[in-house]
């Protein structure tokens, strides 16, 4: 059975964003982008960058990883705000949302349904992994469906933010397996972890 992964960026003290919700890593933003973790996501990941990426870098083709992406609704309206209707058209790309309506052109399919049971016949599906790339509300709605968690951590604390996992999710410990690491000079890390 394909896995769900969640695959994200997250602060050493758990957070995936500011508090402002807006992309922290573009010009001016806090979240610094090292190039040695840059160049380690295109090798291991090209399918995780966003098509604007993908298009300036040359890169094209099927994921290595993954052939499906699902994604919170916020999420997905940070690209829509900045024009890009679909992020990863080289992908199945799903939108959870009970409220997205009139949206552009593009193959996103917006699913009304509950992300679980949408998950669950993802999974039994032939295919690539599936790809949870966030946000944290998401997440949080998902967290017993998830098999394996790729942490980018990123070398750097910022006190409050959006939570990898939203605040209200349920708690319910979970113990991991640390399976693969990749410790960058810059003090990012990528660490895989599977259930
Ligand atoms: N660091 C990273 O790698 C990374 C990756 C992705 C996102 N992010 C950040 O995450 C932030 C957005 O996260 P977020 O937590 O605010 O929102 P989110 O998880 O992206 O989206 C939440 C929305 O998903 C929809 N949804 C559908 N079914 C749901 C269910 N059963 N439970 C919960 N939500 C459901 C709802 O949309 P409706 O209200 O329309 O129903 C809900 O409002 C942004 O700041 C973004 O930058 C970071």
């Amino acid at each position: 059975m394909r896995k769900l992964v969640y695959l994200v960026a997250s602060t050493l003290d758990g957070f995936i964003a500011g508090p402002d919700g807006k992309d922290p890593t573009g010009p001016g933003g806090f979240w610094p982008v090292p190039e040695d973790y840059l160049a380690h996501l295109i090798s291991e990941y090209p399918e995780a960058l966003p098509v604007q990426a993908r298009e300036a870098l040359s890169i094209s083709g099927e994921g290595r990883h993954f052939d499906t992406v699902v994604e919170g609704r916020r999420s997905y309206e940070l690209g829509l705000a900045v024009g890009v209707a679909d992020a990863f058209p080289h992908l199945r790309h799903l939108v959870f949302s009970r409220t997205l309506s009139d949206l552009p052109p593009s193959a996103v399919e917006v699913v009304p349904a509950d992300p679980v049971s949408t998950v669950r016949e993802l999974k039994n599906q032939r295919g690539k992994d599936i790809w949870l790339v966030g946000g944290g509300t998401l997440a949080g709605a998902l967290y017993t469906e998830i098999d394996r968690i790729v942490l980018k951590l990123a070398p750097l604390t910022i006190g409050s933010g959006v939570p990898m996992f939203s605040a209200d999710a349920e708690f319910d410990p979970r113990a991991w397996t640390l399976t693969d690491r990749t410790v960058l000079p810059s003090g990012a890390m990528f660490l895989t972890y599977d259930r």
